[in-house]
């Protein structure tokens, strides 16, 4: 399920009401300039207060640490709901840096990154966008679904990449040089792939790269539990369905059953709903709207339930 450890995900082009409603509750993002006056509170809300639950799958973190001494960028690889967003949000934790999100969509701009001149009483007023503020205040920087944005907005993010670890701010006439606490993180799926969404070799050759998958049985089965409440017997029997789910995948299925999938169904069942109705509006309704690839999937709960 998804927590909220205390880190913010910003969602440009959201209506303000959408994004604070989307964030459980917590305060909505701020800018560096609406809290101007105390910089030192600029990332407050960035940091990730708690320890979110991350379970490592191979060396993952270690990897991770050694890019971030290097302050190498990283793409997180890897099908929807595996654990790449939870892993940035555990890092950023370990690290003790906050962690800016940005969820990527193809409306996004560059000055949605960047900033942008806002009018007010007072005249004009310069605001940095989510990486300005990142860059300038030593922030982990964190483009989720980076494909989703357009190549040209991407590109921005290219002199922040090299040595140089610079944002130039077009509009305000300002070579804004990253803080050394700076680092930008992207995560990618290479299922969704096309000639037309691809990130460009000049952008992928910027970074590191982790790969992620599901993870296997046993793992995957604690973490399902562990999210969701139910018994182990429980989790390894979602864990099951999701596996075999995973094998129609290019046969008919186009995605496999995530992990955060096994743990809406699992916390469907804790919540008292029966195991079949429960794999069925988590697990099979969602991912295909084929009358024999829902048959076929349902006879694999079945087989568990
Ligand atoms: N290794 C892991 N340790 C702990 N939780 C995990 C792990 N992998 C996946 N999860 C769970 O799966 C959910 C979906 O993962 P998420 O990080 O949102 O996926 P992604 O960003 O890859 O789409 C998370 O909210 C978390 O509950
Ligand atoms: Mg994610």
């Amino acid at each position: 399920m998804s927590r909220d450890f205390g880190s913010r995900t910003y969602m440009p082009r959201q209506g303000t009401s959408t994004r604070a409603a989307l964030q459980t509750g917590s305060t909505q993002w701020r800018s560096a300039s609406d809290v101007a006056t105390d910089p030192s509170d600029v990332l407050a809300a960035h940091r990730v207060a708690l320890e979110p639950y991350y379970k490592t799958v191979a060396d993952e973190v270690d990897l991770y640490e050694a890019a971030y001494s290097v302050r190498m960028p990283m793409m997180l690889k890897g099908p929807t709901g595996c654990g790449k967003t939870r892993f940035v949000e555990y890092m950023a934790w370990k690290l003790n840096k906050p962690l800016i999100t940005v969820a990527c969509n193809e409306d996004m701009t560059a000055s949605d990154l960047v900033g942008r001149f806002l009018l007010d009483a007072n005249g004009t007023r310069w605001q940095d966008g989510p990486l300005a503020v990142a860059a300038r205040h030593g922030a982990i920087c964190y483009l989720d679904e980076v494909v989703e944005a357009r190549q040209d907005t991407t590109v921005v993010i290219h002199p922040l990449t090299d040595a140089r670890r610079v944002l130039p701010l077009e509009k305000k006439g300002e070579l804004l040089q990253a803080h050394p606490d700076f680092q930008i993180v992207i995560s990618y799926n290479p299922g969704y792939q096309s000639l037309m969404k691809d990130l460009k070799q000049s952008t992928k050759q910027r970074f590191g790269a982790l790969d992620f998958s599901y993870p296997e049985h046993e793992v995957e089965a604690e973490i399902v539990a562990h999210e969701s409440g139910v018994a182990m017997d429980v989790s390894k029997k979602l864990v099951h369905i999701g596996e075999r789910a995973r094998n129609l995948k290019g046969h008919g299925l186009d995605e496999g059953i995530s992990t955060r999938m096994l743990i809406y169904a699992g916390s469907l069942i804790a919540q008292g709903v029966p195991a079949l109705a429960a794999c069925r509006v988590a697990l099979v309704r969602p991912i295909t709207d084929d009358p024999d690839m829902r048959d076929a999937l349902d006879s694999a709960v079945t087989t568990y339930f």
